[in-house]
This record gives C-alpha cells, sequence and structure tokens, in this order.
C-alpha cells in the first residue's frame, strides 16, 4: 500500500474503531466481536508505529496509557466550577421551589440523579478533546487529561457537526460497583489497604502518576452540564440530548417536572431504585431547564440559585449485636467490633460494624443482644449509629469493656487525649508484632514481594522471625523447608528481600512503624535530617523543626529511639545494608536548596519537565501553584496570565528562562543565602477578568 492509502487506512480505522467504542461503552448494544475490535485496534497501532507523524493524540489506540508518570498541571477553569446546595428535607425543597416560582413563574425543572464520583470538566476544540480538568478549588484544577484519555466511555473525536467549535462539558468519573469490588478484592489479595468506597476509588485513581493504571482500573463518566458561548439550545435538556448525539454517556435516568410533586415523585421512585444501579448515587440533583431562567436567577458565591441538591438518606439496616470482638492494631491500639445478625444493607450482606472506641459504646450505650441500626459511612466496615431501645431485652446489662488484651493477657493503658485503649506490650504481643512486621514488607515500605500476611504468620509460628531486622537473616535453607512454601517462593522471599536494601531512605523511615510517622511526615524528616542517625538524636526541638512535625510527632520519635530494642533492631537492619541516608545521586548543586519555585509556560531551551528536573538537581522544590510560599517563578512563553497576576499580587519573583540559568550556572561559587535573591516589590492587586458565565 501507498503512504496515502496508509493514511486514509488509518483514518479509516479510527472512525471504525470510534463507533463500535460507543457502541459497547456508551449505548451497551457491541456489533462487533471484543476479538474483532482488538483486531482493527492492533491493525491501527501498527500502522501508527510505523507513521507516528500522522497519529492522532485522540485515536483509540491511546485508550490503554502510558507508564510515563506525570506531575499534574494545575490550570484554570475557563468557567469557573461551582458547587451544589444540598438538602436532605423536603420542606426545604418546597421552599427552594416555591422561591422560583416566584420569582420566575410557571417554569420546568430537570430532575437528575446525583451521581456519587468524582467531578470533571472537559473541553472539546473543533470536535477533539483537548483538556480533562479536575474541579480542584473550583477556580483551578489538575490537568488529567492523559488519565481521561483511558476511559473508554469519553469520546476523543464527536460525532455529527452540529457542537460548537469550543465549549467545555462536565460530569462525573464514577467506578462502577463490579470495578470497584474487583479493585478491592486485587487490593487484599496484594495485602494493599482497601479502598473505602467508589467515589475515594474514581478520585484516586484519575489521579493516579501512570494512566496505564488507570486505563485498567475500569472507570466511567457520565456527563450532566454544558458550559460554552455558543451551545446549540436554550435549554438545559435539549443540550444534553445534543450532547449525546456527539457520542457523550449521558444518563437516561433524567425527567423534566413542572410541579413539586412531580419532583417528589422522581425522588421517591430513585430513593428506593437507585439500590438496583451499578453504581453509587447519594441523591437527585433539581435544576431550572431553561437557560434564559437559569441567567435570571442567578448565583451565590458558591452555588447557583437555578440548581439544588436533594441527598438521600444514607442506608441503614436495623440488627441485633451478637457479640463484640476487640482487635489489636500494629500500634497496640485496640478497637472493638461488633459481630451482627447478617442483614442486607446498600448492595452488600454486613456481618460486622465498628464500634471505635470504649466511649462510644457508652455514649451509645451499646449492650450484647441489642437491635441496632447500621449505616455505611465512608469507611469500609459500617458503624452502629444508634440503638433500637424499644427492643432492648429487660435483663440487658450494660457492656463491660476489656482490661486486659484479648491477645497476650497485658492489662490496657489509655493515654492522655486518646479515646483508644492500648495494649502496651509491643514486644510480646502477636498481632502487633505480625501488624508491624506486615507494615514494613507492603508496598509503599519496603515493598517486599512474597512476603504477605500468611507467610509472616508462618514465619512467626515456626520461630524464624521474632521483629523486622529478621528477615534480613533468614536461612535459606530453614525458609525452604517450611510447610506450603518450597524453594521457588523461598527464592522469591530472599530475592524481594535483597532488593528492598536499595529502597529509599525515607520509605525505610516510614516501614519502621514509628507512631504516627506516616508516608509524607517520613518524606519531610528524610529532608529535613538527611541521616537515621540524625533524626535518632535530635531532641523534640529540633525534631519540631521539620515541616509538619509537631509535638506529638516528634515525641512518639524520641520515645522510639529511647527504646533498646529497636535500637538493637535499627542496628541490626544498619549491617544489613538498608538505606539510612538520603542518596542524592543527581544532586548537582545547591543553589536552590530551600527554594520552593513554579515553572510555567513554554520555554525555548527545554521541556518544562526538564526545567522541573533542573530545580531538583540543584536542591529546590517544584510546586504547581503559586502561593505565599514560592520563592519565585520561571516564566516561560505563554504563561497562564492568571498566574502571572497572582504571583504579582503576592509579590513572587518572576525571572525568565535565562535568568534561571544564569542562577544554576553560577551555583557552585555562590553559596546560598535567604538574601541573595531579594523579592520584587508588590504590585498593586488586579481584579481577575470575568471570562463567561456557566451557561
Ligand atoms: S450539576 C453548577 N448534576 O455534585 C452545578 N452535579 O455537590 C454543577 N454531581 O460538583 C453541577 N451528579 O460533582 C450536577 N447530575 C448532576 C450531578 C452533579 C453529581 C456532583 C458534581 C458537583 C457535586 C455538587
Amino acid at each position: 500500500m501507498s503512504h496515502e492509502e496508509d493514511k486514509l487506512r488509518m483514518s479509516k480505522l479510527g472512525e471504525e474503531l470510534d463507533y463500535h467504542s460507543h457502541k459497547y461503552y456508551v449505548e451497551n448494544s457491541p456489533e462487533i466481536s471484543d476479538f474483532e475490535f482488538d483486531a482493527l485496534l492492533r491493525e491501527l497501532q501498527e500502522l501508527e508505529e510505523r507513521y507516528p507523524e500522522y497519529a492522532d493524540p485522540n485515536s483509540p489506540t491511546k485508550r490503554v496509557g502510558s507508564d510515563l508518570t506525570s506531575a499534574f498541571e494545575s490550570v484554570e477553569h475557563r468557567f469557573a466550577m461551582q458547587s451544589l446546595s444540598n438538602t436532605y428535607s423536603s420542606e426545604e425543597l418546597g421552599e427552594w421551589i416555591d422561591r422560583i416560582v416566584r420569582e420566575i413563574g410557571e417554569v420546568e425543572f430537570v430532575c437528575e440523579l446525583k451521581f456519587d464520583g468524582t467531578a470533571i470538566s472537559l473541553t472539546y476544540e473543533n470536535g477533539a478533546l483537548s483538556r480533562a480538568v479536575t474541579r480542584g478549588d473550583g477556580q483551578r484544577g489538575d490537568d488529567v487529561t492523559n488519565n481521561v484519555r483511558t476511559i473508554r466511555s469519553v469520546p476523543l473525536r464527536l460525532r455529527g457537526e452540529d457542537y460548537p467549535a469550543l465549549f467545555e462539558i462536565r460530569g462525573e468519573i464514577i467506578m462502577p460497583y463490579a470495578s470497584f469490588d474487583r479493585l478491592n478484592r486485587e487490593r487484599e489479595a496484594a495485602g494493599e489497604p482497601l479502598l473505602a468506597n467508589p467515589r475515594n476509588a474514581a478520585a484516586g485513581t484519575l489521579k493516579q502518576q501512570s494512566s496505564q493504571i488507570v486505563a485498567r482500573r475500569g472507570l466511567d463518566c457520565t456527563l450532566y452540564q454544558l458550559a460554552g458561548d455558543n451551545l446549540p439550545f436554550a435549554t438545559h435538556v435539549e443540550n444534553l440530548e445534543a450532547a449525546r448525539r456527539w457520542g457523550f454517556k449521558i444518563s437516561d435516568h433524567t425527567a423534566v417536572c413542572r410541579s413539586r410533586e412531580e419532583i417528589e415523585r422522581f425522588i421517591a421512585y430513585w430513593d428506593s431504585e437507585r439500590k438496583n444501579l451499578p453504581y453509587a448515587t447519594d441523591g437527585v440533583v433539581i435544576k431550572v431547564n431553561s437557560y434564559a431562567h437559569q441567567r435570571q436567577l442567578g448565583s451565590t458565591a458558591k452555588a447557583p440559585r437555578w440548581a439544588v441538591a436533594y441527598k438521600f438518606q444514607a442506608e441503614r439496616a436495623l440488627t441485633r449485636v451478637l457479640s463484640v470482638d476487640f482487635q489489636v492494631g500494629r500500634t497496640g491500639a485496640i478497637t472493638p467490633v461488633a459481630n451482627l445478625d447478617p442483614v442486607q444493607l446498600a448492595g452488600t450482606i454486613v456481618k460486622r460494624a465498628s464500634i471505635h472506641n470504649a466511649d462510644q459504646i457508652a455514649l451509645l450505650d451499646i449492650r450484647i443482644g441489642d437491635m441496632v441500626y447500621v449505616e455505611k459511612g465512608g469507611e469500609i466496615i459500617p458503624k452502629i449509629t444508634e440503638v433500637e431501645l424499644s427492643e432492648r431485652d429487660e435483663d440487658s446489662r450494660p457492656f463491660e469493656y476489656i482490661t486486659h488484651c484479648p491477645e497476650c493477657g497485658s492489662e490496657l493503658v489509655r493515654y492522655e487525649g486518646e479515646a483508644k485503649h492500648y495494649c502496651p506490650n509491643a514486644s510480646g504481643c502477636k498481632p502487633q508484632i505480625i501488624g508491624r512486621i506486615e507494615h514494613f514488607v507492603k508496598r509503599k515500605a519496603m515493598d517486599i514481594e512474597g512476603l504477605g500476611g500468611e507467610t509472616i504468620e508462618l514465619l512467626w509460628e515456626n520461630g524464624l522471625i521474632r521483629n523486622i531486622s529478621d528477615i534480613y537473616y533468614l536461612d535459606p535453607v530453614q525458609l525452604a523447608a517450611l510447610p506450603r512454601l518450597g524453594e521457588k517462593s523461598a527464592a522469591n522471599i530472599l530475592e524481594g528481600v535483597r532488593l528492598s536494601k536499595e529502597v529509599a531512605f525515607e520509605r525505610v523511615l516510614f516501614a519502621l512503624g514509628i507512631r504516627f510517622v506516616g508516608e509524607t511526615t517520613a518524606k519531610y524528616l528524610a529532608s529535613h535530617f538527611r541521616t537515621l542517625d540524625a533524626i535518632a538524636h535530635a531532641t523534640v526541638e529540633e525534631l519540631s523543626e521539620a515541616e509538619e512535625v509537631g509535638k506529638k510527632i516528634a515525641d512518639a520519635i524520641v520515645e522510639y529511639f529511647t527504646s533498646e530494642e529497636n535500637l538493637q533492631i535499627v542496628e541490626r537492619l544498619r549491617s544489613a545494608g538498608l538505606q539510612f541516608e538520603v542518596k542524592d545521586k543527581m544532586r548537582e548543586s545547591n543553589a536552590l536548596e530551600g527554594k520552593s519555585v513554579v515553572i510555567s509556560g513554554k520555554f525555548a531551551g527545554m521541556s518544562r519537565d526538564d526545567m522541573k528536573a533542573l530545580v531538583e538537581k540543584h536542591g529546590g522544590r517544584n510546586l504547581a501553584a503559586v502561593s505565599a510560599n514560592v520563592d519565585f517563578v520561571v516564566a516561560g512563553d505563554n504563561m497562564g496570565p492568571a498566574k502571572r497576576q497572582k504571583a504579582e499580587k503576592l509579590g513572587v519573583r518572576i525571572i525568565d528562562e535565562n535568568e534561571f540559568m544564569a542562577m544554576i550556572a553560577a551555583a557552585d561559587k555562590i553559596e546560598s543565602s535567604d538574601d541573595a535573591q531579594p523579592k520584587e516589590e508588590a504590585h498593586p492587586a488586579v481584579d481577575k477578568p470575568i471570562q463567561g458565565t456557566l451557561f
């Protein structure tokens, strides 16, 4: 085939694949088999490899994502993304309707489901997806275009011709229950913490650094609002219908209502029917249909007056408390968990509910045998919210909280200001030890493959490990001889252990499991102190100088390093060869030490990412947005006007590429000092121009 023919074939394949994707992911009615679809996709992929110059950035092949990591750029919304005012009561809803009817007269409302995911704004230019931005603070959000491209129900190119040359469409990225359950099953198998609900899962997935991961997570996207200056119709529903024709996924569960009764009927229907939907919803959004009426009603600072969200009551179920168990966490914290008579709640059968602590039991006066209401909040395990006192047995007795550890029998203690009881036997209480080892090996810590919860328990039971340092002194022969393990798994574990010796210091610090030292705190501590010895010898005051470290964390660190047992463990880890200090392989100078920098715009000499890498190589820190904490902004061409204005308003210094290069070139000669870069005079504040309205 000639070049020209290949080029034509590529565009034809793109169109066909778009068509079949829409059939499959939006309409749920595929016309060809997965096999046929894959064959077309492969053909296009091959052609794109041969002719990268003809490849469209919105080609269906881009849906698989890439493993390039990308920091998200903070960008300004063309039209602010407002939120909605909420109501839980039908009375308040009635007042809202009355107010609108008083102001407008007869009016059409549109009732829609309130999808429980994370908001997104998509920009289309000449029918092609050009940008996808999260809500952020409503004015600025993160540019997550590469991740959103992988969501198959988001059209990359529009159908038909009557779409405006430039417009935005807003909607919700959701994770259907099926994808959510699959993801949590995978996480459970990998020993990773479970995601609390589909909303968090959708939001977290969208912020993944690798779009390949996003592509695998099964997100979906429903659109419910258009914004632009040239929308084809004068009402919300007509534009939604047009958007459906252009290829967007628009909910079928929408109704035009003309009275309070009709609205109430819609709400009542979906309050119960939503339990049969394959995704989470948390209410109904009621909007005024006509854009002219919307304009007339206007907005408050936060939300439009022409729309309101009626939130469904959280689902709850009534069931009996059969018994209460006490779980011991890795820090020794005791958590009471109620065992319940199994009951159906929001799509799953609930058998257990958390009660948090002794105070909560006393507050709700929960007793064994009580009938209680359970609700699903943001957490994975539902919680008990109320006791149904009318069903209480006459001879029931107040619950007596345990005084001793259910695992090791030690007397429990209660620290000042903490609601939980603790088992103080850190070195002798099995779930604490196993919990600490599980924490140590997990992915975000030492990432030792092959060492899951069960294997750790096996090693413990056979006396091979007593604490985290024993992991580095395992005997290969003893390991392979363990029941259910075998040589292959043993070799895997040993390889994982060997590789973990290269894990960066900040993660080693996190892995130690010092109370309150989470991932972020560990990062701040590592970059402030640079070595474990410096942290171990620091006083509470010195520790508190690191970012985000307060007295509580500092006390916990000092306490950790006063324990003789911990010091021994640390020494054994040191001998095993773990990273105990920050490795600055890349550091070229300290010219930007302690400086926070924003890189913005396009640069003649190099890409923005390379500029950012330079900042880090010279000891600086990249920040995405301009704030008072920023030392200077390096401005390239096309730097956003809003960013510039903000920098000027805050008196943050703005320099150009040449000045920046000169700054780091002179690095070796200059000892960085705080007044080496005086801030410019602050410019007078300039109000942001109004860029359009949301219609
Ligand atoms: S309209 C200015 N419609 O709810 C109004 N929002 O609590 C723009 N949401 O940020 C939003 N379903 O993320 C609208 N059918 C729907 C919605 C919906 C869910 C979300 C959206 C918004 C939040 C406000």
